[in-house]
């Protein structure tokens, strides 16, 4: 889980950085030309088949894990909430990954799906006008509602994930673990939060 997971940290990293160009105001020129050599890259390809098999094994993964689990205590805590110590999110991670797999598919039917097998208009560059496509998503509160609440759900995945998926690896230092701790804290607010303003900004943008 925490192989796939640290891959897909390092996607949602370029993932976040690439969509800020949702944020310059040039009717998404720069956005449409840097998603089209994403999707024309062959190495980008490559590594993007990679991404969907991690995001699938890191679900089976999490699956198992979760009935194992389960399997392992057969009884609940004598005392309500007697598993307190652990944070909310590490024991709420199932239910935050299934409202994030929810969100994938919303999110790969309504973009990936169009930029793929949809019929876009062309920019006055000759790209494929996702931008278009993104900005009128946007322009429903409801898909924004879906992304904003989606996000929250991502702080909370990755604010445990981060700090655990380098513990899972063996890395428990005196030094290092607070820095990873705290980097990762940073990381899941800052991520989600530049992720969710881009509905946002696009919703009042109008
Ligand atoms: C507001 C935030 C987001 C926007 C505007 C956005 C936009 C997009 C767009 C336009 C595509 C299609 C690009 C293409 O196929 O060439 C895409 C693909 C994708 N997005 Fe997002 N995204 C956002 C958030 C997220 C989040 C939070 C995740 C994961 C947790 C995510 C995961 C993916 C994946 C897995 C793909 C497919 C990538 C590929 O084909 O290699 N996205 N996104």
């Amino acid at each position: 889980m925490s192989v796939t997971g640290i891959f897909l940290i390092v996607f949602v990293t370029v993932h976040v950085s690439g969509n800020s160009l949702l944020f310059k105001d040039d009717g998404g020129l720069a956005f449409n030309a840097y998603s089209q050599l994403m999707s024309s890259n062959p190495l980008i390809q490559l590594v993007s088949k990679v991404n969907y098999a991690l995001i699938l094994l890191h679900v089976v993964l999490a699956i198992v894990l979760t009935i194992k689990n389960r399997s392992a205590r057969t009884q609940g805590y004598a005392i309500p909430g007697g598993n307190i110590s652990s944070s909310w999110a590490s024991r709420n991670m199932t239910i935050l990954g299934i409202v994030l797999l929810v969100f994938l598919l919303i999110h790969l039917r309504g973009f990936w799906y169009e930029m793929h097998f949809g019929s876009l208009s062309l920019d006055s560059n000759g790209n494929k006008d996702l931008y278009a496509l993104v900005v009128a998503a946007y322009s429903r509160w409801w898909y924004v509602a879906i992304y904003v609440i989606s996000m929250v759900s991502l702080a909370f995945h990755l604010n445990h994930g981060f700090s655990s998926a380098f513990q899972s690896l063996g890395i428990n230092h005196t030094k290092y673990t607070p820095i990873i701790e705290g980097v990762g804290r940073i990381f899941s607010i800052l991520v989600p939060l530049i992720f969710a303003l881009m509905p946002i900004y696009l919703f009042f943008k109008g």
